[in-house]
């Protein structure tokens, strides 16, 4: 299994990537860290406990990393994930209080420790697979060839940059696959994805540290929407309900929808979606679905709500699952290896992803972008996770 930390701010959608990461066959989820950003890092920390306990993934350790950017004031974003950062339908908080403590200590020394440890098992596996063979150079595992732990980020990027500054030889060790910046329009900004405006510097840190580098922009995270049909397909449970096929459309029709909706309680929930939190609660509660699956569903709505509200999103883009499906299965996107530098002295525009798509700049590249993702092949992966976490 692929080792994987994941480095985040639940929130909605981290919760989801929390889920993804956790209950894949191919994955190790290592830890979890949190960040300060669409709450406080208090917040998103319980926030993570909560979600990992609900998940059934009790067994993976927290632990809290910087409550603040390296050189800025906090950017919060309670006007998409409500006050607790994890708000549901019906008002408060949405998932029942883990008794879990984080651990102790700084996030960046636990992820460089459990880290370090992982990459000398790859390399022990690397190497008895090769029948002993080096991995080149000077034998730190970085070479081409070698594997790489993942550190998959999908909040600021603080945590990242001091971990490839206090401990360079991570930057040997790790590949990074990051949710965040655009190549074109932002969503907290004109041109400035939210993660990378909180931490403009960390970012360019980060981008610029050589370390390798995938990252997962809104041009591909807003075709991943979670539509009346993924809903329905959440709420009804079973294999065979895995079966999503349309997807990919950047707007949703809720009567064509329905046609193909299986769980009547289902599809009353989804129409209740826009009628207020009491219709959604009252609709939710006469779902067959689990427990469990009903708790998926009403993260979404609550995330639908808020990205109608403040975007007039037809339904919510899931930013957040769609790096850690990138580590499970990269043929499923379209990738090009570019020049990304990180804007952070403009008034206008500190955040901004500036892409060298046409290769312009004399700079080297230091990303692989993506470009689109087989949205419906990602919603199967969720959908499988969801079911795995369900039978818990
Ligand atoms: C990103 O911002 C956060 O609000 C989401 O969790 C996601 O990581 C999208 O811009
Ligand atoms: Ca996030």
């Amino acid at each position: 299994a692929i080792p994987v930390w994941l480095d985040c701010d639940p929130g909605h959608d981290d919760a989801t990537a929390i889920l993804l990461a956790g209950h894949t066959p191919g994955l190790k989820l290592l830890g979890v860290s949190t960040i300060g950003g669409n709450q406080t890092l208090a917040k998103v920390t319980k926030n993570a406990l909560d979600v990992l306990d609900a998940v059934g993934l009790s067994h993976i350790d927290v632990v809290a990393g910087q409550p603040r950017p390296l050189m800025r004031k906090p950017m919060l974003c309670p006007e998409i994930h409500g006050d607790s950062g994890l708000d549901g339908p019906a008002g408060g908080r949405l998932l029942p209080r883990s008794c879990r403590q984080p651990l102790p200590g700084k996030a960046v020394n636990v992820m460089f420790e459990a880290i370090a440890a992982a990459h000398a098992e790859l390399l022990k596996e690397h190497q008895a697979a090769t029948a002993g063979g080096e991995c080149g150079g000077g034998g730190g595992g970085g070479e081409a060839g070698c594997p790489r732990v993942r550190l998959v980020c999908t909040g600021a990027l603080t945590n990242a940059a001091l971990l490839l500054t206090l401990y360079p030889e991570a930057s040997e060790w790790v590949e990074v696959v990051l949710m965040g910046g655009a190549m074109g329009v932002g969503n907290t900004g004109p041109v400035m994805e939210f993660n990378i405006q909180t931490d403009p510097e960390a970012a360019k840190i980060v981008f610029e540290s050589g370390v390798p580098l995938t990252m997962v922009p809104l041009e591909v995270t807003h075709t991943v929407l979670a539509t009346p049909q993924v809903l329905a397909d959440i709420g009804a449970g079973g294999s065979d309900t895995a079966t999503t096929t349309n997807t990919t459309a950047t707007t949703s029709n809720s009567n064509s929808a329905s046609s193909t909706l299986r769980d009547a309680a289902s599809t009353a929930a989804l129409a209740a979606a826009g009628g207020g939190a009491a219709a959604v609660a009252a609709a939710l509660a006469a779902s067959a679905a689990s427990p469990f699956r009903h708790a998926i569903q009403e993260l979404l709505l609550f995330f639908a709500d808020t990205y109608k509200h403040v975007f007039k999103f037809d339904d919510p883009p899931l930013h957040d699952p769609v790096a850690v499906a990138y580590v499970i299965a990269p043929q499923l996107f379209e990738v090009r290896r570019m020049r990304v530098d990180i804007e952070t002295i403009s008034p206008l525009s500190a955040g901004q992803t500036v892409c060298d798509v046409w290769g312009q700049s004399p700079l080297p590249p230091n990303a692989d972008v993506a470009l689109a993702v087989d949205v419906p092949a990602f919603w199967r992966l969720l959908l499988e996770a969801v079911a795995r976490a369900d039978a818990v």
